[in-house]
């Protein structure tokens, strides 16, 4: 299968190491046996401590949103290190460099593309542009609830959602840079027009990854309708 993988900065950069990064490379090197991989990194809270003081620099939304950016792409230098041979070492700025490099049979990483949206949009429209069979989005909590689990204990986990009803919930959420919530609805747009089989599941257990693409009944899977 063609998937895109995209991982949260905040998955990556908990706690400011190298050991997620080596992680998931291991895992996305045993993937590659088997799947074409593009993987999507988001920035965490170096992306936006940046953004902070850029701001308070005066710089408006969208040079906030450069720089947040910027650290997406450092961030995905740093997988790239730890990946080695199995990746290609560059990465793309754009969709087209993305399959451009593609054809090098190595898995690709990159970032950001251009500001007004988060690497959750970058991986959609990457997972449009390249034709994907799935994305799997890999964040700091276990999928949607249907509370916010962190202030009601009976919050349950919703297993599946349509992209209209996650739409829906998203409507009227900040979009300011660096401040992107639960998932980006530009990338729900993607979902919702290209029928892209989509799972958003728990990164801190890098397991999750493979279950995912098994097809296990993890996280909340989001249906284009
Ligand atoms: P992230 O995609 O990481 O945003 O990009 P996020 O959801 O806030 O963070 P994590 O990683 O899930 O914790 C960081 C910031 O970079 C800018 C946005 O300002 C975003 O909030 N960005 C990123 C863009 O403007 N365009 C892009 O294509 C990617």
């Amino acid at each position: 299968m063609k998937i895109v993988v995209a991982i949260g900065g905040s998955i990556l950069l908990k706690e400011y190491d190298s050991k997620k990064f080596k992680k998931y490379s291991e895992i996305l090197k045993k993937l590659t046996e088997k799947h074409k991989l593009f993987v999507v990194v988001g920035g965490g809270k170096p992306a936006r401590d940046y953004i902070n003081i850029v701001r308070d620099l005066g710089a408006g939304e969208a040079q906030c949103d450069d720089i947040g950016i910027e650290i997406t792409r450092i961030n995905a230098k740093l997988l790239l290190s730890s990946l080695g041979s199995a990746a290609y070492q560059k990465v793309p700025h754009n969709f087209q460099e993305a399959l451009e490099f593609s054809t090098s049979g190595k898995i690709i990483v990159m970032g950001g593309t251009e500001p007004a949206h988060s690497t959750d949009a970058v991986s959609a429209i990457l997972a449009e542009y390249i034709n994907a069979d799935k994305l799997i989005n890999l964040t700091s909590v276990d999928g949607m609830y249907t509370k916010d689990p962190n202030k009601y204990d009976d919050a349950e986990l919703i297993s599946e959602i349509t992209a209209t009803e996650l739409l829906e919930f998203l409507s009227g959420k900040d979009i300011k840079a660096g401040t992107y919530e639960f998932f980006d609805t530009t990338a729900v747009q993607m979902i919702k027009r290209s029928s892209l089989e989509t799972v958003i599941t728990n990164g801190y257990e890098p397991e999750n990854l493979i279950k995912a693409i098994n097809g296990e009944k993890v996280g909340t899977k989001v249906i284009s309708e």
